[in-house]
């Protein structure tokens, strides 16, 4: 089945039309009213495995359909990352604690529509440089979604986010990236979380991608665990991730995954 729309840039990019913004905004909605909706489920005692069965319980009650559920082989409806897990976390019978920080990423397909977003919690009380590290990984992803217009280049974001970053003295994570979705879960461009002003593709409008820094306390390298997916920081520093689902408007950005209720960002400042 052909579900391809748009058409493609020399690099490979699709260009979506004006009216698969309603498409994006509603998956994007789904995936981020069920972050919401889990913000009381994050307390310390609880496991990441009970906290997975209640998101694939309202994936079902919602009707739409989880996009890592059978992804790759993997079997659970989101990743959960506590602490030094930098990402691809896999949700199972580990009990949070209490000052634990813990990134839920959740991706849903709504109407043939992909909705990928991840954002951090706390369970129990919020260590002080655990809170520095969120606010400056949720700011840098913010500083990425502003260089995105038209005219602008990938690099552009990659550079707001580096710069951002380690002006902060932390690292931004090299080894995974955002990327390009829209109809597909996971589509080109790679979307680099460093980079230089200028350099990579040029932004245009119609392009659906994900932007998803990962920033760590200490050095920027990781590695995957024996179980092929949990990716951990090697000097197991903490680290901290907060991802949108965006699309280049004519003249700047259109967030498909903003909170419904405004809880995106972390809930210690509100
Ligand atoms: N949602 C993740 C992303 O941001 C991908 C998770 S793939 C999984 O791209 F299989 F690990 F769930
Ligand atoms: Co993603
Ligand atoms: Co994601």
């Amino acid at each position: 089945m052909d579900t391809a729309r748009g058409r493609l840039t020399r690099d490979g990019i699709r260009l979506y039309e004006p009216g698969d913004f309603a498409g994006m905004a509603k998956a994007g909605q789904v995936a981020a009213q069920i972050l919401d909706e889990i913000i009381p489920l994050i307390v310390p005692g609880q496991t990441t495995g009970e906290i997975d069965r209640v998101i694939t319980a309202r994936i079902d009650e919602l009707g739409v359909k989880s996009a890592t559920i059978g992804y790759k082989g993997y079997k659970h409806a989101s990743c959960i990352s506590v602490n030094h897990v930098v990402c691809h976390g896999i949700p199972g019978p580990k009990t949070l604690k209490d000052g634990d920080i813990v990134n839920i990423d959740v991706t849903v397909i709504v109407d043939g529509w992909f909705g990928d977003t991840s954002r951090m919690y706390v369970a129990g009380k919020l260590p002080r440089k655990a809170e520095r590290l969120i606010q400056i990984t949720h700011d840098a992803l913010f500083k990425g979604i502003e260089a995105v217009k038209p005219g602008n280049t990938f690099g552009d974001i990659g550079h707001a986010i580096q710069s951002y970053v380690e002006s902060n003295r932390m690292s931004v994570v090299r080894d995974f990236c955002g990327h390009g979705l829209g109809r597909v879960f996971h589509a080109p461009p790679n979307v680099l979380h460093y980079g230089r002003a200028g350099t990579g593709p040029k932004l245009e409008q119609g392009m659906l991608f994900t932007i998803e820094p990962m920033v760590n306390l200490g050095r920027p390298e990781t590695k995957v665990l024996a179980d092929d997916w949990t990716a951990v920081t090697r000097d197991k520093s903490l680290s901290a991730q907060f991802e949108h689902s965006v699309g280049v408007t004519a003249d700047g950005f259109e967030i498909f995954t903003l909170s419904p209720a405004d809880k995106f960002h972390p809930t210690f400042s509100t």
